[in-house]
């Protein structure tokens, strides 16, 4: 996977991961940091082979890893999170060597990440929304009691 190495080296994806830390440095809710990332890819990997989705890994770890990366924009100048990200994304995609249709592939499921109507979508939307929300070890949360995820989206039992 060279070119997920070159985004895990790209110096706009380090310089917004180290604004993520420290924006939430004493976060008690969930933080968008490379554990969160990793999560994220591997449970979507996971999950393209359970349903047999043949969508290639670099594309799914590249979107995994940018999908939060703008994160401490929404802190910061309450720009929505999906948005801060799609828009970092394709600059470091383009240095990465994803072209211009991989980019809006992986940009348009960054920016559907939250959106619920994209949940069964048998593409990389639906994918990164359903591995984005099985990441989350709520079960195992000590702030779980304040979240504002609903009960029907708080994983209270492990799947993946
Ligand atoms: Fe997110
Ligand atoms: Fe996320």
């Amino acid at each position: 996977m060279e070119r997920v190495d070159k985004i895990l080296n790209h110096d706009l994806f380090l310089e917004n991961l180290e604004k993520n830390r420290q924006a939430e440095a004493d976060r008690r809710f969930c933080r968008h940091n490379m554990a969160h990332f990793l999560d994220v890819a591997r449970i979507a990997r996971i999950m393209n082979q359970e349903e047999e989705l043949t969508i290639d890994n670099e594309i799914i770890y590249a979107a995994a890893l940018l999908h939060d990366i703008g994160k401490h924009l929404q802190y910061a100048a309450g720009i929505p999170h999906e948005k801060a990200s799609a828009r970092i994304a394709p600059v470091i995609l383009k240095e990465c060597g994803f072209d211009d249709k991989e980019t809006g592939v992986i940009v348009e499921a960054i920016l559907n990440h939250r959106n619920k109507e994209v949940a069964k979508d048998r593409d990389l939307n639906g994918l990164l929304y359903r591995a984005d929300k099985a990441s989350r070890a709520c079960f195992a949360c000590e702030a779980e009691a304040e979240c504002n995820w609903s009960k029907e989206k708080k994983n209270l039992s492990l799947k993946y």
